[in-house]
């Protein structure tokens, strides 16, 4: 594989989630840029987790996850779900229950909680295909990630269209 490979993919800008999911009674979450949204009717999303991940298990067996959106303010939080034990994650995170009783994190700008319908393995990842079963949103500013650096968006102005 060539060396430039992963400089590549990351070239491509994503917005910044964290997946949170419910497993024996514990409460698992990660980050992930590898959200994206499939169908409208039936409303499925989907994302990729890495299958040596320490939490693969419980995404995989949990029944379902909550993609919860993160805000432009919500860098350091993105930063929190790469690392450490699921403990020290939600440490001081404003967070709330959906009926799911997945864990969805308050002020991000979406979240949709989805019942997970099918594990495709690829490669090194598992995608994960999720049916929503809920979800909202607030009017406000994602977080996007690209080139390994988290920005906020900036609008072209309109003049330089032309
Ligand atoms: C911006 C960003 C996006 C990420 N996206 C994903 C992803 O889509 N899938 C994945 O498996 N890991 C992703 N990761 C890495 C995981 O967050 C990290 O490996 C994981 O939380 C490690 O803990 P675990 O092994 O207990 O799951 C991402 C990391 C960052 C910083």
């Amino acid at each position: 594989m060539s060396m430039g490979l992963k400089e590549a993919m990351a070239s491509f800008a994503t917005g910044v989630t964290v997946a949170t999911s419910r497993h024996g009674g514990e409460d698992y979450g990660m980050t992930c840029n590898s959200f994206n949204t499939v169908s409208l009717e039936p409303a499925l999303v989907l994302w990729s987790i890495r299958k040596n991940s320490g939490s693969h298990a419980a995404f995989v067996q949990g029944g379902g996850f909550v993609i919860n959106v993160l805000a432009k303010h919500q860098k350091d939080l993105a930063m929190q779900f790469t690392r450490g034990s699921q403990h020290e994650r939600f440490k001081g995170v404003a967070m709330e229950r959906t009926d799911t009783q997945r864990i969805r994190i308050s002020e991000s700008v979406a979240w949709f909680d989805c019942a997970l319908v099918q594990a495709v393995s690829a490669g090194d990842h598992d995608i994960l295909i999720g049916r929503v079963l809920a979800f909202d949103r607030r009017d406000e500013d994602g977080l996007v990630y690209a080139r390994r650096t988290f920005g906020v968006l900036q609008p072209l102005a309109a003049d330089m269209a032309h």
